[in-house]
C-alpha cells in the first residue's frame, strides 16, 4: 500500500485551511511539513508555532521534516507542537541514535533523512531505532525540483535491508514526485510518497493526490523496465 504525504511547502499559506481540506478530500494520508533554517539548507520556512497551528486544522498525522542544524535543540518543541513523525537529517546529527530515542520517548515516530549523495553506511546501524527512513530525491531546500533517479538504487537497497533485517521502519521518498516518478519510487521500495508542487500547484489538488496514489500503486505491480505508470 502506498501512502501520500502532500508537502505544505508548495501550498498557498494564506489559505492554509482550504489547502489542507483539498488534500484531505483527495485521500491524503499524512501532511508533510518542511522546516528549514537557512543554514542546513538555503531556504527558510517556519518553526513549531506553525506546526501547532496546523495541528489544530487537521486530524491527519503530521510528518515533520527537520532540515535544520542542531536538531537536538528543537526536538522537544516540535513534539510539543503536535508532530507525529519527526525526522532529522543524518547530516545534521552528531548523535543520531540519541535523538531518535528521545523522539520516541516523547511519543513521536522517529525518522532519519538522507540527502541524495549520503551513503547508506551512515545509517545502517540506526535502522532498528527508526520508524521512518526518508530518502531525498532532490537536494533539500526547495519545492519544484526534478527527481534525481540516481537515488533509485539506494531506495532498493533500503527495501532489501528492511526485508532481510525484518525492520519495521517505513520508507519515504521526498522530492520531485509526480504521476510519473511516483511509480519509479514505489517500484524501488517507497511506501510513503511526499509531493509538493505536483499537488498544490495543480488546478485540482484532490485529484492530483488520487493520481499520484494510483501511479504509486501501479509501480508496485509494474514489471521492471516499464518506466511509465
Ligand atoms: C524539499 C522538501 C520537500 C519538497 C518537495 O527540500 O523537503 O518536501 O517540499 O516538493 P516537490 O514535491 O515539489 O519536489
Ligand atoms: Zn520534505
Amino acid at each position: 500500500m502506498i501512502r501520500i504525504a502532500p508537502s505544505l511547502l508548495s501550498c498557498d499559506f494564506s489559505r492554509l485551511k482550504e489547502e489542507i481540506e483539498k488534500v484531505e478530500s483527495g485521500g491524503a494520508d499524512l501532511l508533510h511539513i518542511d522546516v528549514m533554517d537557512g543554514h542546513f539548507v538555503e531556504n527558510m520556512t517556519f518553526g513549531p508555532i506553525i506546526v501547532e497551528a496546523i495541528r489544530k486544522l487537521t486530524e491527519l498525522e503530521l510528518d515533520v521534516h527537520l532540515m535544520i542544524e542542531n536538531p537536538e535543540k528543537y526536538i522537544e518543541r516540535f513534539m510539543r507542537a503536535g508532530s507525529d513523525y519527526l525526522t532529522i537529517h543524518e547530516e545534521t546529527a552528531d548523535n543520531a541514535l540519541e535523538l531518535l530515542s528521545s523522539i520516541k520517548k516523547l511519543g513521536g515516530k522517529p525518522g532519519l533523512a538522507l540527502n541524495p549523495d549520503t551513503k547508506l553506511d551512515a545509517i545502517r546501524q540506526l535502522y532498528p531505532s527508526c520508524d521512518l527512513v526518508l530518502l531525498m530525491t532532490v537536494y533539500p531546500g526547495f519545492g519544484g525540483q526534478g527527481f534525481i533517479s540516481d537515488v533509485l538504487p539506494k531506495i532498493e537497497a533500503v527495501r532489501k535491508a528492511k526485508r532481510e533485517g525484518g525492520f519495521k521502519f517505513e520508507i519515504e521518498v521526498d522530492g520531485g514526485i509526480n504521476e510519473h516518478t511516483a511509480a519509479l519510487a514505489s517500484r524501488a521500495g517507497a511506501e510513503i510518497l511526499v509531493a509538493g508542487n505536483a499537488i498544490f500547484k495543480s488546478p485540482d489538488p484532490a485529484a492530483s493526490v488520487r493520481k499520484i496514489m494510483a501511479a504509486g500503486e501501479k509501480g508496485l505491480v509494474a514489471p521492471r523496465g516499464d518506466s511509465q505508470a
